[in-house]
């Protein structure tokens, strides 16, 4: 296969370690309840990728899902590149569980994906939401909280947030990165949370809008709680930071669900993590 693949950094290996260490209970718990659940990765990548530590070629997220032990009953993988999409259908070869589409994941999740996990079916989903940007649609999130059957890891990536959308002067933000986050976050709250006005006024007298300490971290806790009190998850913990060598944050891991159980787990997994990484 002439696969081209990403080079992943260790935090991207990590986030691929907690792929492993929920989907792997989290199937042992629903199929032991008789649910038929479903494994749905919305912005899958080809299905492996180099690792920049050792330049091994190592599982993505799809090949992750399907090594899942035991497995889940349906795989349904989405990516936009049609390259990615061709490798994809290759890793799943003739198998009927599994199903590519190719496209926008943001149409295809509520249009086709999402329909097929109907609580009162006793249909079940994980669902990894993972782009490299902030690309990702509110609708998305909040259509997956309502229908009560599925839980979300979201990545946030906060760096294209700050780099595009949040600068210190919030005049100089283009209306198209606005737009951006508008439809992350689903309405414009977010400047509420991130900006303020200067306590110092400005050379004119007007008031002037300033971004506040801490940002990311308002940020962060502000989606956490609209994935509880918007999107109507039970549950949303506190998110995993990915941070780089500099110690900048890259992104938030979000996790979200309905479930008490599975809460708990990626409690768990999470602390794990944030004490490995000394967070
Ligand atoms: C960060 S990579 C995903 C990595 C993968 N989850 C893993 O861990 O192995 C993001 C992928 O999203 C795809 N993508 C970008 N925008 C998309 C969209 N709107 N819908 C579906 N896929 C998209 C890109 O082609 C890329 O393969």
């Amino acid at each position: 296969m002439a696969a081209e693949y990403d080079v992943i950094g260790p935090w991207t290996e990590v986030k691929l370690d907690i792929l492993r260490e929920y989907a792997g209970p989290y199937s042992q718990i629903v199929t032991a309840n008789g649910f038929h659940h479903l494994y749905i990765d919305a912005y899958a990548a080809g299905g492996a990728h180099v690792s920049h530590t050792t330049g091994e070629v190592v599982p993505g997220s799809p090949l992750v899902a399907l090594s899942t032990k035991p497995p889940f009953r349906e795989y349904h993988f989405i990516d936009a590149n049609p390259d990615r999409v061709d490798q994809l259908r290759q890793y799943s070869g003739d198998r009927t569980d599994v199903h590519v589409h190719p496209g926008d994941c943001n149409e295809i999740l509520i249009r086709d994906v999402f329909p097929l996990v109907r609580y009162e079916d006793r249909k079940r989903a994980l669902c990894l939401l993972d782009p490299y940007n902030i690309d990702l649609s509110w609708n998305v999130v909040a259509a997956a909280g309502r229908m009560k059957s599925i839980e979300i890891f979201v990545n946030f990536m906060v760096m294209d947030m700050n780099m595009n959308v949040l600068l210190r002067d919030p005049a100089r933000a283009e209306a198209t990165q606005i737009a951006r986050m508008d439809r992350f976050w689903g309405d414009s709250s977010w400047r509420e949370v991130a900006y303020e006005v200067s306590r110092q006024g400005s050379l004119f007298g007007e008031p002037e809008q300033v971004k506040v300490e801490s940002a990311n971290e308002k940020i962060a806790e502000a989606y956490r709680k609209r994935l509880i009190n918007v999107a109507v998850f039970a549950y949303a913990p506190q998110p995993l930071r990915f941070v780089n060598s500099l110690g900048a944050t890259i992104y938030y891991l979000f996790f979200a669900s309905p479930n008490k159980t599975g809460n708990k787990i990626v409690e768990d997994i999470f602390k794990k993590h944030r004490m490995k990484q000394g967070l």
